[in-house]
């Protein structure tokens, strides 16, 4: 059954992307992808907005989510997969939006302050990193999106986008629409390490386009229980990464549950379980990792179909604007 949803979503080309999106935005995507009209972007400036100083790390990047998308099925045929810095409209539009937030506003937002002090930007924010929200505001209601699917750390910028969109529309007229955020279901998968988030900047990823060796390397390396010293001890199960990915990953429960009392009881070394582990993951990303081979041998090809959604997004961008400006008395000849 087809809706009328409209779905904006996307993500910052700072990295490629890792089993923790594949498990969470990727299987949302695919999931939404058949009965909504849905909107992927790669969100070039605003990676930008704290990579200035770094252009090609952005530049490769592009090329690399891109493939991600395309390796895990996500189908330019029914997603229209566009990237930011080819839509003009949009930076128009966060110009416009720019004169209806306050900078007080805007560092209240927590996802930034929180990224400030990551960032360790202090006294030196860009105002383009400040005023991101407002510029992701611009992406959702350019597209007149009703849905974002996002991590709950997106909250407060989807919170921003639709006081920016009641603002609007109680100054210029309704032309806006306020967009409600879908949370990805599943709870973040922690890193190899044991910390709470699997990132790439922490480190501790395990990616879509990693070859089967490094998989290996990267599952047999992971955090386990730091008590468990010997087989015959017994073992927690609790805050041990290699169970939480098998809660994650493995389809067959029945399994996964026999393996936590054999653990928890005594008898069952890391090892094992970290072999059985590898297998699993291996077998999902297996098939990812050689369409992702393939697809990269033509960059050309892969690189005509984010210029074809580009030119599809940009049609739906142009109309929200010409719409936009009307509202607000500016002349467009
Ligand atoms: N801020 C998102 C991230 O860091 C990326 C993004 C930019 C986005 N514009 C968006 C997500 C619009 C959803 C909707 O991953």
């Amino acid at each position: 059954m087809t809706s009328n949803n409209i779905i904006l979503t996307g993500d910052r080309p700072t990295g490629a992307l890792h089993i923790g999106h594949y498990i969470g935005s990727l299987q949302s995507r695919l999931a939404l992808q058949s009965n909504n009209k849905q909107f992927i972007m790669i969100a070039d400036l605003q990676a930008l907005t704290d990579n200035a100083q770094n252009p090609e790390k952005v530049q490769s990047n592009v090329i690399e989510v891109l493939l991600d998308y395309l390796a895990v099925g996500i189908n330019p045929g029914q997603s229209t997969i566009f990237l930011q810095s080819m839509i003009p409209e949009l930076s128009e539009l966060t110009m416009y939006y720019l004169n209806l937030v306050s900078v007080a506003r805007l560092m209240r937002n927590p996802t930034v302050k929180d990224e400030i002090k990551q960032k360790g930007f202090n006294n030196n924010v860009p105002v383009g990193f400040l005023a991101y929200p407002i510029s992701q505001a611009a992406d959702i209601t350019a597209f007149k999106a009703n849905i974002v699917p996002v991590g709950d750390d997106q909250l407060p910028v989807i919170e921003q986008t639709n006081e920016i969109v009641r603002k609007f529309n109680s100054v210029y007229g309704n032309v806006l629409v306020e967009a409600r955020a879908m949370l990805t279901k599943t709870a973040r998968l922690p890193g190899i390490d044991g910390k709470a988030k699997m990132s790439k900047s922490l480190g501790n990823a395990i990616f879509l386009l990693d070859s089967s060796d490094i998989l290996r390397q990267k599952v047999m390396s992971m955090y386990t229980d730091p008590n468990h010293l010997k087989v015959s001890d017994p073992g927690k199960v609790g805050g041990n990464t290699v169970f939480a990915y098998l809660d994650a990953f493995d389809s067959n429960i029945d399994k996964v549950t026999e393996l936590k009392q054999h653990y928890s009881a005594g008898g069952l070394g890391d090892v094992i379980v970290k072999k059985y582990l590898f297998e699993v993951l291996n077998t999902i990303l297996e098939p990812i990792r050689k369409k992702r081979e393939d697809l990269a041998k033509n960059k050309g090809d892969v690189l005509s179909l984010l210029k074809d959604g580009s030119i599809k997004a940009r049609a739906v961008t142009a109309k929200t604007l010409f719409e936009v400006k009307q509202a607000m008395k500016i002349y467009q000849f």
